[in-house]
């Protein structure tokens, strides 16, 4: 019968035979597929691989740093960390609309991504943290509509204009497969468990104009609501959970004084692949103390409001 330690010597014989002596390039989302994807690909062929983890400036709080140290530090996989946050807020400036928002970093990602290739001599393989349902998500939806709901942006935009062979390990895997191929090669628990996060980032939580100063307001509220979750022992239990800015100021009362400040929207849902997702029920108590912390703690924001909505119709970002 099928393990995950049979699966890991068979990637890795496949790997080895298709790479050869060849250089191969990952690109780091901070996510669990790319992540797992680099780490098999190394144990493979070791320092024929680089990673490149563009840094958009758009990561939760103390992501990035996570994503570096864990490369860098605990599996000595090379690793070049492109600070972009300038180029890509500076980009953001003016634009509101979620397309304009989600087109701009798409682009601007394989072009920071592009240049770094080139920096390091180039390679011959591109590696990706492709999944089954990616797979088959990209051939079932020829037959249906053709509305683009959200143009996706991941590093999947990449092979179209960089024509460079794919090494994708994981294009048989599904999510819940790919988390114990995670704990299979060594990467702790909690870096494996971890929620999807979509690749524009807070960008996409942050409706209408995207500012560094909003970002961090974000951060924060974002960071209370999941140590919140993790406290009450909830997170494995949900499919994905963040908080989101709303370009919407509301009057309040602090103390003795009057506050005009932003409003910030909880989402939570479980899912199984995220195409169709519930809302998560919260017991009343945990929304209340959740509100209040993040009211009292984070300046920029005087009111909190649960998104009830299911996936369809709505979709789990906002944007
Ligand atoms: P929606 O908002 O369409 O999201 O219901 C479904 C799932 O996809 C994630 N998502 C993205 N992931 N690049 C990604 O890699 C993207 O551009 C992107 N947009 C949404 C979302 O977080 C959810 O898990």
């Amino acid at each position: 019968d099928w393990t995950m330690a049979e699966f890991r010597k068979t990637k890795i014989a496949e790997i080895r035979a298709q790479v050869g002596d060849k250089k191969v390039i990952c690109g780091l989302s901070g996510g669990v597929d790319s992540a797992v994807a680099a780490v098999l690909i190394h144990e493979a062929i070791g320092d024929q691989l680089t990673c490149v983890f563009v840094d958009h400036g758009l990561m939760r709080m103390n992501e990035a740093e996570q994503v570096v140290t864990l490369f860098r530090d605990h599996y000595n996989i090379p690793l070049v960390h492109v600070e972009a946050e300038e180029l890509f807020l500076g980009g953001l400036a003016g634009l509101t609309d979620p397309e304009a928002k989600r087109k701009f970093i798409g682009k601007t990602f394989i072009d920071v991504f592009e240049a770094e290739a080139k920096k390091i001599g180039g390679a011959d393989f591109l590696a990706q943290g492709t999944l089954y349902p990616d797979v088959i998500e990209s051939v079932s939806f020829t037959g249906g509509p053709s509305v683009t709901i959200k143009s996706h942006h991941n590093v999947g935009g990449l092979p179209e204009r960089m024509n460079m062979a794919l090494v994708e390990p994981l294009r048989e895997l599904f999510k819940d497969e790919v988390r114990d191929l995670g704990r299979e090669l060594g990467l702790p628990d909690a870096f494996v468990g971890r929620h999807p996060f979509p690749g524009p980032g807070l960008a996409i939580r942050i409706p209408g104009e995207v500012t560094k100063e909003r970002c961090d307001i974000l951060r924060k509220a974002d960071a209370i609501y999941l140590e919140e979750i993790r406290n009450a022992g909830l997170y494995d239990a949900i499919w994905q959970a963040f908080a989101v800015l709303l370009p919407v100021k509301t009057v309040g009362v602090m103390g003795d004084g009057r506050t005009y400040d932003s409003v910030c929207a909880l989402r939570a849902v479980t899912s199984t692949d995220g195409m169709t997702a519930d809302v998560f029920p919260y017991d009343a108590g945990f929304l209340t103390r959740v509100a209040t912390r993040i009211v009292n703690e984070v300046k920029g924001i005087n009111r909190v409001v649960y998104d009830y909505t299911s996936k369809p119709p709505g979709t789990i970002e906002w944007e």
